[in-house]
């Protein structure tokens, strides 16, 4: 019964009348007691089926509400109303899931975000998140697509692991232990993690990195794609507390291969959506120049969301390094009028968010990298220049978004490696099986982070990033 549904999506696209289908989706509206507008989520174009007056009972009109679910078996015909070239002529109905109409908590108008975040739940069934979702889609799938056309191998790393990759301590616990206080101690008082689980104390990764850089030292060519996980008390709205990334790693690249990677990897997979969800980007751009209309004229964008992407996948991203950024930033009106609430007094400091805007989208309005930055802000497994003050570490910055991805050349001489560690107290012994590879054909390597919500946020212009993941995790909420 089932299978002989053909998608509303592929219905409007053939345009073609006079033959028998059946649809199956749920009430968008209905109306006049005739038009019922349907959508099964292949696409946000409702199909209008038309129930001709005087053929079906009373009572099963009544159930057409908004939000049921119903299967609709009938003649595809070329359409008198305006906005659609076909429609379907109904002979029979049959209504799969009542929906009560009084309860249903999406109406027909217009819902905030943030109303629609409190029944993520539903959201899947409104334009915008229609439109979201299947972007991030296309996005996951040309992720995919372009590592694999390049020869990469797709590796699945661990989420339970004993490691702090990026050393910064945000971590999850994972643990069986009980948490009422009767856990096993050791003499010190602290907890005996050696009767937990996995026998020592773990957390959820937040990044598969290290052992990504393991298999590249056999394939040569790898990437991630996993959840990771940070415990970062960051209530922002480019942060979520679970996120997806894309983590490749290649051996024999330095910081420029890995630089010249990531841009054209963003650049694909952003032509991907723009030639693959043409209608979806249509409907996020409209969206956006709403919103904007009701923002005072200096805060408005100066280029629509499809202008945007076109613009990014067709120019070159400015490159510098940190030094040279710090220069600009500290000569900057901006900084000299205090209008930095962290103002650049000099070199070493991170940046924060505000610096990062300010570069992008002010400054050079265009994607940015940024290489070279002081060691003490970046991670210990990055290469050490030449200068022996900074590492060969680089972040791309987009507008709108500020950091999108991270990453770096990798420090491969295990007596460099060893040293920074020490200086940095991580325990060597605890990562013995990542030095290995500094043991036994050690060479040249480089990868990078992509936080994969960053990139779905940039491409759909959502200014939330709560709203680009289906189920959202963020400080004091886990719900669904
Ligand atoms: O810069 P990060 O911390 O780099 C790493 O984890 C490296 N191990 C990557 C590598 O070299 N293989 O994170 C990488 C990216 C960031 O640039 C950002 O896009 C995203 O991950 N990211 C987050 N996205 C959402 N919520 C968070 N809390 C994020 N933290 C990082
Ligand atoms: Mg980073």
């Amino acid at each position: 019964m089932f299978n002989k549904r053909v998608k509303i999506k592929e219905l409007l696209a053939k345009e073609e009348a006079n033959y028998e289908a059946t649809v199956m989706g749920w009430v968008r509206t209905f109306r006049n007691n005739q038009f019922i507008a349907l959508n099964d989520g292949s696409t946000n174009n409702n199909l209008q089926v038309v129930v001709a007056l005087g053929s079906f009972d009373d009572a099963l009109l009544k159930r057409l509400t908004t939000g049921a679910c119903i299967k609709a078996t009938g003649e595809v015909i070329a359409s008198l109303g305006k906005g659609q070239k076909v429609e379907l002529k109904a002979t029979a109905l049959e209504i799969l899931g009542d929906s009560d109409a009084e309860k249903f908590p999406l109406q027909p108008k217009k819902h905030s975000l943030e109303f629609l975040r409190e029944i993520a739940h539903m959201r899947f069934r409104t334009n915008t998140f229609g439109s979201v979702f299947r972007v991030r889609h296309s996005l996951a799938y040309a992720v995919h697509k372009f590592f694999h056309d390049k020869g990469f191998i797709y590796l699945h790393t661990p989420i339970i692991t004993a490691s702090d990759a990026e050393g910064a301590g945000e971590m999850f616990r994972v643990t069986t232990l009980p948490v009422d206080g009767t856990a096993p101690k050791n003499e010190d008082g602290t907890t005996n993690f050696k009767e937990d689980f996995f026998g020592r104390s773990t957390n959820l990764t937040v990044s598969g990195q290290l052992e990504g850089e393991l298999a590249a030292m056999a394939f040569s060519d790898i990437y991630t794609f996993g959840p990771t996980f940070r415990a970062e008390n960051s209530n922002t709205t480019r942060h979520l507390a679970e996120f997806w990334m894309i983590e490749p790693e290649v051996a024999f690249n330095d910081l420029e291969d890995n630089m010249n990677l990531a841009e054209e990897f963003i650049k694909y997979v952003i032509r991907f959506a723009i030639e693959n969800n043409k209608e979806d980007l249509d409907f996020l751009a409209q969206r956006l120049e709403e919103e904007d209309k009701q923002k005072p004229q200096a805060e408005r964008s100066e280029m629509n969301l499809r202008e945007k992407l076109d613009f990014v996948v067709n120019n070159d991203f400015e490159r510098l390094t940190y030094t040279e950024a710090i220069e600009i930033l500290k000569e900057s009106n901006h900084n000299k009028k205090k209008k930095f609430q962290y103002l650049i007094e000099g070199w070493g400091t991170d940046l924060q968010s505000e610096h990062e805007r300010y570069l992008v989208e002010k400054h050079f309005k265009k994607p940015v990298i940024l290489t070279n930055y002081p060691k003490d802000i970046k991670s210990f497994y990055m290469r050490m220049n030449e200068d022996g003050k900074t590492v060969a570490a680089m972040d791309i910055l987009a507008p709108g978004i500020g950091e999108i991805v991270g990453g770096s050349q990798r420090e491969e001489r295990l007596d460099k490696l060893t040293a920074r560690m020490q200086e940095m107290n991580i325990p060597a012994e605890e990562l013995n099986w990542y030095l290995d590879t500094r043991r036994f054909g050690a060479c040249p390597h480089a990868g990078f982070g992509l936080g994969f919500e960053r990139l779905v946020q940039f491409v759909t212009g959502m200014g939330n990033i709560r709203d680009v993941i289906p189920f959202p995790r963020y400080p004091k909420s886990a719900e669904f």
